[in-house]
């Protein structure tokens, strides 16, 4: 698919809503991971805006960083450090309000204020991690967690 994402005008549901099937036409003509991660963080970035959007892939069991949009960011992340590694150690999206409350938050950027970290399942083995930080706080709320849950169940079932 070479066309332009089409961003729905409206909530943030209805954006979601009419993303989805667009990021699973994109992925679904292409097998290559590291292209359909990119993809799925671009869409997703050009939709919402968002500071940064990005995955982290364990390797050697550590949080790699995979492809991103958004600045520069750190590179490795060990199991239970930060937001990406504790929601990969317990398995369960973590979703941060305002940075400075969570102990431990790794500031890849001091212009990140807030964050969710969905982790990225497949089978039973968690993969990797799906990051999103945004420059002010509260930004991201229970549609982004039930959305990016959905991308990221998805995404379990392909890669
Ligand atoms: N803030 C994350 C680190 C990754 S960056 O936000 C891209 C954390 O605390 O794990």
């Amino acid at each position: 698919m070479a066309e332009d994402l089409k961003i729905q005008n409206g909530s943030k549901e209805e954006k979601y809503i009419s993303l989805i099937p667009q990021i699973k036409a994109l992925c679904e003509e292409e097998s290559n991971w590291v292209a359909n991660l990119a993809n799925v963080s671009a869409a997703i970035k050009q939709t919402f805006n968002y500071y940064w959007v990005g995955f982290y892939l364990i390797e050697d069991n550590e949080l790699v960083l995979g492809p991103f949009q958004g600045p520069i960011a750190c590179t490795r992340i060990k199991k239970g450090k930060g937001v990406c590694g504790t929601a990969w150690e317990k398995e369960k999206t973590i979703l941060v309000d305002d940075v400075d409350d969570f102990q431990g938050h790794i500031a890849c950027s001091s212009l990140s204020k807030s964050e969710i970290v969905v982790p990225l399942i497949k089978g039973n083995n968690v993969i990797g991690v799906f990051d999103l930080d945004h420059n002010y706080t509260h930004a991201f709320d229970a549609i982004d967690e039930k959305y990016l849950n959905q991308i990221c169940t998805w995404l379990g079932s392909i890669l």
